[in-house]
């Protein structure tokens, strides 16, 4: 029988981060830091929101764009923020999470063979979902020397004549980076110079600390050149209502709305109505939430770092990258045995990317009570190892 599996599906491996969980779902007593979403349930208030809809019979499609009131609070949230005004009737989309809206963002504007530039390391989807929209993806690495920002030189080196997109995702999973916005102009010079269209995952936009968060469309003449993707899983605690969405020139938005009418039809109902509940009220119980993760954060990496896991300063997201240097193990191998002798769950660096090598992904979404009993467990650990 002939392989039924395309050929560009098979060279996608599966996520490295399933596999850790899966050994840690066999034990018990282990402290998780291995999880990408935050620990808190969504806030009641948008939670109503979900079920008011519900009891309001609103159990049907949507318009493929996503109701109109949420378009309109999104718009008015991003002019608010960014002083970025989207037409929400031809510029904005609602999607299934960020992740679909990823992908609507590759399918819409790669063909066979194009080459997207994405640097690494990176969140898992960002080289598999490059491939399944047909094209390449060309990895640039960051490190900690450069606090994981990526550098305009780096991405010029990588470019050829099939360069066409640059696929960016600050604050960055795994490492927690921030982009400065001296950087960023860096790199909106370049895209303007080689006509890239620059794709931005924004997901963590509101989870930063004492930075500021510059969004890449609002940056100048790059509205024109820039899918901006955002979402509600992780700044309002909503990973399970599988909600984001899509911001874009007409042109590329209504390509990516085709894309989204014929394969996902349109995001989910309730979703969309606690989605806006989110946008209108959702800023204190949002704030309350940043202020506990930055809590955690100092707790986290002040812990690390006199651990001896050299640990640089995530200035964003929920998620801290030491180094593992001092071990002498591989990240693999370190993830592993921290797992087996301590019942602590992390995720290798290299599962984002090779330049992850060295670093193991901590999130803090999780307690400050057990963040300190793991790095309890983690000194033992560094101590009997270093
Ligand atoms: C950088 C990044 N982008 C996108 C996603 C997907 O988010 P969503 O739940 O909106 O699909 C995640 C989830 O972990 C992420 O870390």
């Amino acid at each position: 029988m002939r392989q039924f599996v395309a050929q560009k599906i098979d060279k996608v491996p599966p996520s490295g981060i399933r596999r850790f969980f899966d050994i840690a779902a066999t034990m018990d007593d282990v402290i998780s830091l291995g999880i990408g979403e935050p620990d808190f349930a969504t806030p009641p208030a948008i939670v109503n929101a979900g079920v008011r809809s519900l009891e309001a019979g609103e159990t049907h499609y949507t318009s493929n764009s996503g109701i109109r009131p949420l378009r309109l609070a999104l718009s008015d949230h991003l002019e608010r923020l960014y002083g970025l005004r989207y037409d929400p009737d031809t510029e904005l989309l609602i999607t299934v999470g960020v992740s679909e809206a990823l992908y609507l963002a590759l399918a819409a504007t790669t063909d066979h063979g194009d080459e997207v530039i994405v640097p690494e390391p990176c969140f898992v989807s960002y080289n598999a979902e490059v491939i399944f929209a047909g094209g390449v993806p060309v990895n640039v690495r960051t490190s900690a020397q450069n606090d994981f920002q990526v550098l305009s030189p780096q991405i010029e080196e990588v470019m050829t004549d099939r360069t066409r997109t640059l696929l960016i995702g600050y604050p960055n999973n795994p490492t927690g980076a921030v982009m400065s916005r001296d950087r960023l102009l860096d790199v909106a010079r370049l895209a303007r110079e080689h006509d890239l269209l620059v794709i931005s995952d924004e997901i963590y936009d509101r989870l930063v600390y004492g930075v500021e968060h510059t969004c890449f469309a609002s940056l100048p003449d790059m509205r024109q050149r820039t899918v901006l993707l955002g979402g509600f899983s992780k700044s309002y605690a909503m990973t399970g209502w599988r909600i984001g969405y899509a911001a874009a020139p007409a042109e590329v938005l209504a390509a990516m709305r085709k894309v989204h009418q014929y394969t996902i039809m349109s995001a989910p109902t309730i979703a969309q109505y606690a989605a806006q509940e989110a946008l209108e009220h959702g800023e204190e119980a949002l704030q309350e939430m940043r202020a506990r993760y930055d809590r955690r954060r100092r707790l986290i990496v002040d812990g690390l770092n006199s651990i001896g896991l050299t640990c640089f300063e995530p200035k964003g997201a929920f998620y801290a990258f030491p180094s593992i240097a001092a071990t002498g193990m591989t990240d693999e191998e370190f993830s592993e045995r921290l797992l087996q002798e301590e019942r602590v769950a992390c995720v290798p660096g290299t599962a984002f990317g090779a330049s992850g090598a060295g670093h193991v992904r901590c999130s803090y979404a999780t307690s400050y009570k057990q963040i300190e009993q793991a790095l309890e467990r983690l000194a033992r650990f560094a101590r009997r190892h270093g």
